[in-house]
Formats: structure tokens, C-alpha cells, sequence
């Protein structure tokens, strides 16, 4: 419950909006009150007595409050919408705000699924419960109270009798809501896991193909869909409960005042002695005892509405509390430029409670540079790439870059001013320019031209038909292996940083195009910083320096003929790639 009062801090400037919102319900609900009275008035006064003005009166008046209160309630619902909207609206952009924050760590914990039901149906429920829950428990209870205090205005002798059965109505709803409760959350679980099977099974839907595993996959689809079915079913058998056993309670209530109305009506014409009852207040007062109903069924109804919302909410604040485990410095250096030097001292990784992906690293790499790291996969290489723009935090000691730690300096600095191409190439859907313009979309089209023509992706680019309006699909679906990294490289080359990190990204390219890429870039980072990282020895070997790296260290650093005296594994690799002979392309 506390999870969701503290949700209500999105309808923040909402708050005009509401009061009226209740404010019109109130006085909708108290003149849906009246009715019953005017026709007391019409039955009495009118049927009774013979008065056919009374009974027109009566008719008149009952229309006039019906239209006046429909019109009152309709405006209160408007009210209420706009307000449930806004909040729905600024809690996704939060969330979103909330999940761009997020670091590597963080993403590699949540599931992409995950938070797709939290943004979407999670706020969804909350927004509901404001829109719908909170108006029906502020109009039942309004009119609880209010057909209460009717009843014991019309008769209190009845309202006695009544005042058993709803307290039983009451103790019935909650005893269902208890059983309901707990499922609820077993519900959001479950569709969880249907969506995280779902996403990751469309994201790899072509490597399920490739792995003829649509058998299983399905097979694995219908156990989550079937989990899901079985709790929500199990939902509505309990929920299903509560109706039969609401309307016997009901209508056990119409027969007790009826018969203890009728009698007393009929012990009254016997004796002769005129008493408090009559005809119209009996029929008002069964009115009453229905309305009272009413919203009592409907309090009912929405406390599992109210269950649902709460395991929602439980689950965003849950991912409102999610601290980015990397936090930018409260008060962050900002720099327009950067020397581009790189220091590591010290440092060492692990990946949550796994082994140590990085040991004692230590390691500069001088401004201007061009440093090539080479090692066996899994020998850390990412992992230290990833560390320079803080993807990640060193379990110990520090990066620097010119001499500030990175812990320092401000992620606008640090990840505009140092381009990461990624070894998994990443493009969104669009065209080709839109990708190669994603971090620099002001560049002129010379600038991207040039980028492009750097990362050799201008001569697929102008032989395709489309030229730079080429569509991208989803994931660069339309492009080859080869041509998305060379869209990646063009992308970091056009954000024009002062250092560039290249990780693995030419490992899909040929030989020829591989080497002329490099070289551009050689040329194009004149002065500036670039590294990269390979496991083929063709790829650095005219870099600066090399830095040869095994299971997260540090091995030895130095010129390719100096490793190649030195380091036995490097000589190793060497040989092994040039003994294949196709110009290194083997990996290691
Ligand atoms: N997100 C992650 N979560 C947990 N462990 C990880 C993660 N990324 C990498 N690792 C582990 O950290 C170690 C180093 O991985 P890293 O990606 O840095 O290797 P690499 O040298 O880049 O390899 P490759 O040449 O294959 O790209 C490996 O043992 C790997 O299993
Ligand atoms: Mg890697």
C-alpha cells in the first residue's frame, strides 16, 4: 500500500484537478440520494392521497436530479482522466529517464522484458487504479455514508435490521481480497517471464531458425504461457466466489426488510394506529438498501484492483530504487577537449561474484597514440575497453584520462569525447545516414561523407540504389556483417572525439578492406588517441605499441618486433596466423 501511496507523488500539480474531480462526484452522488425520496413523496403523497400534481412533481424531480447528476459525474470522470493521463504519462518518461541512467552492470541484471511489462503494463495498472479505482472507492464510500444516514432517516427501525447485513458484505469482500492478494504478484511474475522469453526469443528469432530449435522454443513459450494461464485462472476461481455469495447476502437483505417492513405495515392498518412507517417509506427504503448495495459490490470489485495496482507499484518503486551503479560526480569536470591520455593503475574487475576479468592492470597509453591490444578471447580485452568511458567502475584502483580520474569528469565528457565502437555493432532502424549521424546529427553531409569514406562504407553506400537513404532494419537488418561495422566505425569517426576505441569491429571485413580502414584511420587520428583491439596480430601490428593481454592481464607491451622477441604467446599467435598464410585472417 505504502508502495503505491508513494506513487501519488506523480500526480504532483494534479492536485486542482482531483479536488474538483471528487468535489463533482460528491454532488453527483448526494443527488443521486434525493431519488429515492421523491418517490416516497410520489407514492405518498401522491398515490396515497390521490394527488396527480404530486406524483408529476415527484416524476419531474427524480429526472431533473438523474440529468443533473449524470452531467455532474461525466464532468468528474473528465477531470479524473486528464489526471490519471498525466500521471501514466510522467511516470514512463521517469522510468525511461531512470533506465537511460542505467550503467552496463545494471542492464546486464535487468531483463529487457522485464522492464518492457514494468513501463508498459505496470504503469498501466497504477494509472487504472487512478482513473477507475480511486473514483469508484471515493463514489462508493460517498454513497455508503450517504444511503446509511438515509435509511436511518426513512426508518431506523429498519435501518437496524440492515445494519447486520452490511457488515457481513464487508468481512465477506475482504476474505476474498486476502485469498486474491498474494496471486496478483505471482501473476506479474509470471507474465515476466512470458515476456522475457518472448523478447529474447524475437530478438534471436533468426538463430532459432538457423538451430532448427522452433520445436523447443515453443515448447518453452507454452510452459511460461501456461504458468500464467494456470495463476490467472486460479484468480478467477477465487474471484468468482465473491458474486454468488454477495447476492445471496443481498437478496437475503430485500427479504428481511421486507417481511419485517411488511409485517409492521400490516400490524399497523390492523391496530389502526398510524406509525412511522408507510407504503412510500418501505419502498424508499428498499431503494436505499439497493443502492447501499451497490456500492458495496463495487468496493468489492475494485479492492482487487486496488491489490493489483499495489503489486504494480511494489514493482515500480522496486525499479525506481535501482541505484545506476555508476553514478556521474555530483559535481562533474567538464572539458570541451581532450589530450587523449589513458592510465590504468592498478586495476582489477570482476563481473558481479565471478572471477577477476581484470588483474592488476597497468597500463598508459600516451596522448596521440595508437595502442593495439591483442589476446585470446575471454582474455579481458572489452572488458578494459569498457572501463575508459566508466561502462563499468574497477572493482580497484583507477582510470584516468589526462590525468583526471574518470571518476571525476562528466559522462558528457567522457562518452563524446571517447568513441567506443562496441564489439557487438549495435544500429538502430532508419537509413544509413541516420545511423552514421546518430551522435553527431548537425554534421554537415560532407562530414558524414568523410566519416563514411574513412570507414570505407562509402563505396557500398553509393553503389547501393538508395545511396545514403539505404533503409536499415531492425538491428541493421538489410546489411551485411561487414557492412554494419563499417555504419559503426563511420558513426564514432563523424562524433569526431579525440579518442577512438575500436573493439574488434573489423573482424567481419576482409583483409584488404581491414587494412585500409585501419590505415585511414591512422591518418584521420593523426594526434589523436585511437586503440585497437584485435585478435589478429594484422590487424596492430603497425600500431605504436601492442599490448598483449592473458586472462586479464597485463602480459608485456611493446613494438610488434619487440613482442615478437619477447612474448612467446604473441610470437605464437603470429605464427600460427601467418603459417595459415591468407594474410592473418585466422583468429586465434
Ligand atoms: N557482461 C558480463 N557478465 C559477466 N561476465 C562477463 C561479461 N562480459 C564478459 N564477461 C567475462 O569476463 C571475461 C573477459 O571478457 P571480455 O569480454 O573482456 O573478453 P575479450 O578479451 O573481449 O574476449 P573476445 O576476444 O572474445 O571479445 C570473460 O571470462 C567473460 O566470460
Ligand atoms: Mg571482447
Amino acid at each position: 500500500m505504502i508502495a503505491l501511496l508513494r506513487l501519488f507523488r506523480f500526480l504532483r500539480g494534479s492536485g486542482r484537478a482531483l479536488a474538483l474531480s471528487f468535489g463533482l462526484l460528491l454532488a453527483s452522488t448526494a443527488l443521486g440520494l434525493v431519488q429515492p425520496r421523491l418517490i416516497e413523496m410520489a407514492i405518498d403523497r401522491g398515490i396515497e392521497e390521490g394527488s396527480p400534481r404530486a406524483i408529476l412533481w415527484g416524476a419531474a424531480g427524480i429526472i431533473l436530479a438523474a440529468v443533473l447528476a449524470a452531467g455532474l459525474n461525466l464532468a468528474s470522470g473528465y477531470a479524473l482522466i486528464r489526471s490519471s493521463q498525466r500521471m501514466g504519462y510522467s511516470m514512463r518518461n521517469a522510468l525511461y529517464r531512470k533506465v537511460m541512467g542505467f550503467s552496463f552492470e545494471n542492464l546486464d541484471r535487468w531483463r529487457t522484458g522485464e522492464l518492457m511489462v514494468r513501463l508498459n503494463s505496470d504503469v498501466n495498472t497504477v494509472r487504472m487504479f487512478v482513473r477507475m479505482g480511486m473514483f469508484i472507492i471515493v463514489q462508493s464510500v460517498i454513497m455508503i455514508a450517504g444511503t446509511v444516514v438515509a435509511m436511518y432517516l426513512t426508518d431506523p427501525g429498519l435501518a437496524r435490521v440492515m445494519a447486520v447485513f452490511m457488515p457481513l458484505i464487508l468481512i465477506l469482500f475482504f476474505g476474498v481480497a486476502n485469498l486474491i492478494r498474494p496471486l496478483f504478484m505471482r501473476v506479474r511474475i509470471a507474465l515476466d517471464a512470458l515476456n522475457n522469453t518472448l523478447q529474447e526469443n524475437l530478438a534471436g528469432a533468426k538463430l532459432v531458425r538457423a538451430f532448427a530449435r522452433q520445436r523447443e522454443e515453443i515448447d518453452k513459450f507454452a510452459r511460461r504461457n501456461r504458468d500464467l494461464f494456470i495463476i490467472s485462472m486460479n484468480v478467477g476461481y477465487k474471484l468468482s466466489l465473491f458474486f454468488p455469495l454477495f447476492f445471496l447476502i443481498a437478496q437475503l437483505a430485500t427479504v428481511v426488510v421486507l417481511w419485517s417492513g411488511g409485517t409492521t405495515l400490516i400490524s399497523e392498518s390492523l391496530s389502526g394506529a398510524a406509525g412511522n412507517l408507510t407504503l412510500g417509506k418501505l419502498i424508499a427504503f428498499n431503494n436505499y438498501a439497493t443502492m447501499a448495495m451497490f456500492p458495496l459490490l463495487m468496493l468489492g470489485m475494485v479492492l482487487n484492483f486496488v491489490s493489483m495496482a499495489m503489486a504494480s507499484a511494489i514493482r515500480l518503486e522496486a525499479l525506481f530504487a535501482e541505484r545506476a551503479s555508476v553514478q556521474e560526480h555530483p559535481a562533474p569536470r567538464r572539458l570541451p577537449s581532450l589530450r587523449g591520455e589513458i592510465r590504468f593503475e592498478g586495476v582489477s574487475f570482476r563481473y558481479g561474484k565471478g572471477e577477476r576479468a581484470l588483474d592488476d592492470i597497468h597500463l598508459v597509453v600516451h596522448a596521440g597514440e595508437k595502442l593495439g591490444i591483442i589476446g585470446a578471447t575471454g582474455s579481458g580485452k572489452s572488458t578494459l575497453a569498457h572501463l575508459i568511458p566508466r561502462f563499468y567502475d574497477p572493482e580497484q584502483g583507477s582510470v584516468w584520462v589526462d590525468g583526471i580520474n574518470v571518476r571525476d569528469l562528466a559522462f558528457d565528457t567522457l562518452r563524446t569525447r571517447i568513441a567506443l565502437v562496441l564489439q557487438e555493432t549495435v544500429l538502430f532502424s532508419g537509413t544509413v545516414r541516420d545511423n552514421i549521424a546518430f551522435a553527431a546529427p548537425d554534421a554537415p553531409s560532407a562530414e558524414l561523407e568523410h566519416a563514411a569514406a574513412v570507414a570505407c562504407a562509402d563505396e557500398f553506400i553509393e553503389l547501393s540504389p538508395e545511396g545514403w537513404n539505404t533503409p536499415v532494419g531492425q538491428r541493421g537488418a538489410g546489411l551485411s556483417g561487414g557492412q554494419r561495422q563499417r555504419v559503426a566505425i563511420a558513426r564514432a569517426v563523424a562524433a569526431r572525439p579525440d579518442v577512438i576505441v575500436l573493439d574488434d569491429v573489423t573482424s567481419s571485413l576482409d583483409a584488404a578492406t581491414e587494412r585500409r580502414i585501419i590505415e585511414n584511420l591512422y591518418r584521420e587520428f593523426q594526434g589523436r588517441t585511437a586503440i585497437i583491439i584485435s585478435q589478429k596480430v594484422n590487424t596492430i601490428r603497425h600500431a605504436d605499441r601492442i599490448a598483449v593481454m592473458e586472462g586479464g592481464r597485463i602480459a608485456d607491451v611493446g613494438t610488434h618486433e619487440e613482442l615478437l622477441r619477447i612474448n612467446p604467446t604473441y610470437r605464437t599467435i603470429h605464427e600460427t596466423q601467418a603459417g595459415i598464410g591468407s594474410e592473418g585472417s585466422a583468429s586465434v
